[in-house]
């Protein structure tokens, strides 16, 4: 075995994070693709109150679910496979979409018809692409990297796993599910 492993690792606990984050990335797009279809449809039909409302939901979903995944993705889920030569170049590319998704959340938020429209078709269509290579690329480097655990990176983090595992993944973290478990309503 190379390097050091890390302390615990399991790979029951492995298998488990995996597939919490990819239930929590498959609740997520269906949410993002439901919500950006209604206002789509909206402003197909000229209606500008469904069209705000719609694009109201939406803004607001992105800015208390997308966002913090992305930025809760970016401390030990990505830290750790972006010291290591095999992963490096892809977490700078996943780091460099989740500004262009971050960016595209702003566009959203300062338009309105046919470009909010626009924005809200490139968020989905981007993160299905990004969370894509979280789930098939990303992750399973994690796992199979004998000192890295996908496990600990995820452990207590209800915006990776979910409200539900967020406490059932704690592993050694109780404290963080302790933490989060005020807005597990998510
Ligand atoms: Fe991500
Ligand atoms: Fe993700």
């Amino acid at each position: 075995m190379n390097g050091v492993p890390a302390a615990g690792k399991e790979a029951s606990h492995e298998a488990r994070a995996l597939k919490a984050v990819e239930t929590h990335h498959a609740d997520m797009l269906r949410q993002l693709n439901g919500m950006a279809g209604l206002l789509t449809e909206a402003v197909e039909a000229g209606d500008a109150n469904a069209e705000q409302g719609s694009q109201a939901t939406l803004l607001d979903w992105c800015d208390r679910e997308l966002v913090p995944h992305a930025l809760a993705e970016e401390g030990p889920l990505y830290s750790g496979p972006r010291g290591k030569p095999g992963a490096k170049l892809l977490v700078e590319g996943m780091l460099a979409e989740h500004k262009v998704i971050v960016d595209l959340v702003e566009e959203l938020r300062t338009s309105s018809g046919v470009a909010a429209a626009v924005a809200a078709g490139a968020i989905q269509r981007i993160f299905a692409l990004h969370l894509d290579k979280e789930n098939r690329l990303l992750m399973p480097f994690v796992v199979e990297s004998p000192d890295l655990s996908l496990a600990d990176a995820v452990a207590g983090l209800h915006e990776l796993v979910g409200a539900d595992e967020g406490q059932a993944v704690h592993h050694h973290h109780d404290h963080h599910a302790d933490e989060h478990r005020h807005h597990a309503q998510g």
